[in-house]
């Protein structure tokens, strides 16, 4: 096409890649070679019968071809729903249901971030260890305080990744009261923070509007939350019917909604930009109102388990053709990695097949589109990230089975998608040699972070 002589190529890779498409959960792509232009988008990916011919188009050199050997490049990790303000007691505090959760542990820990010190420690280790985990994009929740917030979206920005970050809105709190805001100060400080985010012109970092769940916040907030991401365009997050004790209390507090998703809906907060976590106890009318808005649904096994929420069934929610991601949702999952929730995606589905037989479990293929593909889309990302289709950037991981330290072994006769298979159940952060976002290597992280 004409647009290639417009663009150069800054680096072509050889070997194998493993991404999901809209007709197949796992493709697997053997001796494969994949341009990525000086933009860090895809700029091509063919069979290696092409390379003379694509290298006369292109104009790079075959001898500049990075071979992969036994490695293989995935897309990035999308993690659709983590607390970046809880990073600091992750593995810990796991011992009360949500709403006691909340009280005892969350809200006194967040208050903390009133001190940009304290935030900038927490901030930059969740943003390094989710990164060298392979989460090349993640949905993040900051806490009230918009200055910390900002910094947040900074630190995501100074190391590469790709993030939706939301100041956290609420206007009710009885068990911590200074934990909370006006309606008219939440309002002030998230036009502050959307404005503010998006002048600094951070080239993958946006702003998400992010009412805490309704527990939280008055109709009054919710009204305003929903007007500002519609006159701005913006994208939208925040919790529903994780629990059955939240999901009585919301019928409480919300007499006039039909249900919890009505209560969102209301006030223009399902959208094709909003991503809800957990959505354990939805009805089939709250699930067909999501396909209705397009509002997608992070999915967050560790913490379901964790604090004993309840166990989402993810066939039915594709079922109803609802856009679905998953989630680690630090710290009510006490593992930053997306690998864990691929695992614990896996167990709920299989313990749901155990309860009743007639449910299909989950397998590993679809699993891992729901991580990459699935996240992206749920995310309204997409067009940007989530596989390796020529024009969006190139968000990837280059995966080493056979790193010294593996904590698997290979065998001869295994090909690559037993091998993605063990990664996906065995392997961690030793096996995956290099990160990129946007064509740029973020992992191994530059000598001076
Ligand atoms: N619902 C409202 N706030 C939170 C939170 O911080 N974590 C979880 N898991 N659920 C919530
Ligand atoms: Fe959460």
């Amino acid at each position: 096409s004409t647009s290639e002589t417009f663009t150069s190529i800054a680096r072509v890779y050889r070997g194998t890649f493993v991404h999901s498409t809209q007709n197949a959960a796992v493709e697997i792509l053997e001796d494969t070679i994949l341009g990525v232009d000086t933009e860090g988008r895809i700029a091509f990916i063919s069979t290696a019968a092409e390379l003379g011919t694509l290298s006369k188009t292109w104009g790079f050199r075959i001898s500049d071809v990075r071979h992969l050997g036994p490695r293989f490049f995935m897309p990035g990790l999308v993690d659709t729903h983590i607390h970046a303000s809880q990073y600091s007691y992750s593995g810990t505090a796991l011992d009360m249901p949500l709403l006691q959760w909340l009280n005892t542990y969350t809200f006194p820990t967040e208050v903390n971030y009133k001190d940009l010190d304290f935030a900038h420690d927490v901030y930059t280790k969740v943003v390094k260890r989710t990164l060298r985990n392979g989460t090349t994009a993640a949905c993040y929740f900051a806490t009230i305080y918009t200055d910390s917030s900002l910094l947040l979206g900074e630190i995501a920005d100074k190391y590469g990744q790709r993030a939706l970050v939301g100041k956290v809105c609420m206007d009710r709190n009885q068990a911590v009261p200074v934990y909370q805001e006006s309606v008219d100060h939440s309002c002030k400080e998230t036009k502050r923070f959307i404005g503010e985010l998006l002048k600094r012109k951070y080239a993958r970092v946006r702003p998400i509007v992010t009412p805490r769940f309704a527990l939280s916040c008055s109709a009054s907030l919710l009204g305003h939350l929903g007007e500002i991401a519609k006159n701005n365009d913006l994208h939208i997050q925040s919790h529903i019917s994780e629990t059955k004790d939240e999901v009585d209390l919301v019928k409480q507090l919300f007499p006039d909604s039909e249900s919890y998703a009505d209560v969102y809906h209301k006030h223009n907060l399902l959208t094709n930009k909003t991503v809800m976590a957990h959505a354990c106890h939805l009805t089939d009318s709250e699930l067909k109102l999501f396909k209705d808005t397009g509002t997608s649904i992070a999915h967050c096994p560790n913490s379901n388990i964790s604090l004993c929420s309840g166990m989402l069934d993810v066939q039915r929610v594709l079922k109803h053709s609802v856009k679905l991601g998953l989630g680690t949702d630090v710290a009510g999952g006490y593992s930053p990695s997306m690998l864990d929730a691929i695992r614990r995606t896996l167990d709920t589905s299989k313990i749901l097949s155990i309860q009743d037989p007639k449910h299909k479990a989950l397998t590993f293929e679809e699993v891992f589109r729901l991580a990459t593909l699935g996240g992206s889309e749920a995310l309204s990302l997409h067009k940007q990230t989530g596989n390796f289709e020529v024009g969006k950037d190139f968000d990837a991981l280059l995966i080493n089975p056979v790193v010294s330290d593996s904590p698997f072994d290979v065998f001869p006769s295994e090909g690559p998608k037993v091998i993605l298979e063990k990664f996906l159940n065995l392997g961690d952060d030793r096996n995956i040699e290099e990160v990129y976002v946007a064509g740029k290597k973020v992992i191994p992280f530059q000598q001076s972070e």
